[in-house]
């Protein structure tokens, strides 16, 4: 596999023990990134919104171990959890031919998410983007590289073989992943930023309306397998990439109700995919139904430009510049929360992406 980073030779250097940590966010796609192949590869590109409040927080304890291969324990929100201690290990494994140091350290990994697991917020973003930040400073402290900047781009490339989406997490505001003719220096190997976005782009707000925090009942892995057998896949494919050329003048050019109307295309196009793939299956809950009723019928009658996302799964992003935050809180609270979970909302925005913890 093509690796375009550095890495490390830590053989011959003493391991002192230490600790990192970070917190990374969740991202909302606008562009999906929906089908992969080979080795965690796109078959579109993606183009999302960097998140705030919806995050990871992981730290990671580390100390030469002698063994000769990885040890690690993994504590989810101060419990110790089978399934994700199996899941993380796994994926380090696969990764030691890019982080040699890995095979010489034991790993005490503890992590926490800001919102409910699986609910549809991608929290593989942020715990794969978390993973990847400790990982990559870990190395480079154990190279005696420690006062240098972590490259995002290298965050990126470990955090897309945790979890695809997880590569745009790293980057600061709008994240792209995926070859793309518009963006400069785009890569299906890791996200980039994306240059000359308008202000206003900057300012967006992502209420998160959880309509069902349980677990789902396709996960997105096997949602992308389903892809490959879709009749419309190449279609989609294609349409993809299309929305993400016209996407890239909408930003430049602050225009809100194209960026709207794109946004909820490519929602409503996700889930007509899941409906039509064999074995069919749906996500969306009648309460998101409702919501995007309620936030159509709200914008033709007011004008405000208020708009919506959804994830893989039934809650609804609710998407808004901040200069009509007032008039969104107003209907969010008249209108939407009587269709969410116990009345929870995630109150998110755009944000800088990982901030270092320790
Ligand atoms: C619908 O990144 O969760 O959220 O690579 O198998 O971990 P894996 O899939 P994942 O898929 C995310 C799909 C999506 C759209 C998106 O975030 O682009």
């Amino acid at each position: 596999m093509s690796y375009p980073f550095e890495i490390f030779d830590q053989s011959s250097s003493v391991i002192n023990e230490g600790k990192v940590g970070w917190r990374c966010p969740s991202n909302i796609a606008i562009v999906k990134y929906w089908g992969k192949h080979g080795r965690q590869l796109p078959k579109n590109a993606s183009l999302s919104f960097t998140l705030t409040n919806a995050h990871t927080d992981t730290y990671i304890s580390y100390s030469e171990n002698n063994k000769g291969r990885l040890s690690l324990s993994f504590l989810f929100e101060g419990k110790p959890n089978n399934a994700f201690e199996e899941k993380i290990k796994k994926f380090l494994e696969s990764v030691t031919a890019f982080y040699p140091v890995l095979n010489r350290l034991n790993l005490e990994i503890s992590s926490s998410n800001s919102f409910p697991h699986s609910s549809g917020i991608a929290s593989s973003a942020s715990a794969m983007a978390a993973i990847a930040m400790c990982i990559c400073e870990i190395d480079q402290n154990t190279s005696g590289n420690e006062n240098s900047e972590i490259d995002l781009k290298k965050a990126s490339y470990l955090a897309r073989l945790g979890s695809g989406s997880a590569s745009r997490s790293v980057i600061p505001l709008l994240g792209a992943w995926g070859v793309h003719d518009k963006i400069i220096n785009s890569s299906d190997l890791f996200a980039v930023d994306i240059d000359e976005v308008h202000d206003v782009f900057k300012t967006f707000h992502d209420d998160i309306l959880i309509v069902s925090a349980a677990e789902k009942s396709v996960s997105s892995t096997a949602g992308h397998a389903l892809m490959d057998g879709n009749v419309y896949s190449e279609a989609r494919y294609q349409q993809a990439n299309d929305r993400i050329t016209q996407l890239k003048e909408i930003l430049q050019a602050g225009d809100i109700d194209s960026f709207g109307k794109l946004a909820e295309d490519e929602a409503m196009t996700l889930h007509a995919l899941m409906m039509c793939s064999d074995p069919s299956y749906v996500l969306l809950e009648p309460g998101t139904l409702d919501m995007i009723k309620e936030i159509r019928a709200f914008r033709q009658r007011t004008g405000t430009p208020i708009y919506f996302t959804l994830d893989a799964g039934p809650n609804i992003h609710l998407l808004y510049p901040d200069h009509v935050s007032a008039a969104a809180e107003k209907f969010v609270n008249q209108t939407l929360l009587p269709f969410t979970a116990n009345g929870r909302v995630i109150k998110d925005k755009v944000g800088n992406g990982p901030q270092k913890l320790v």
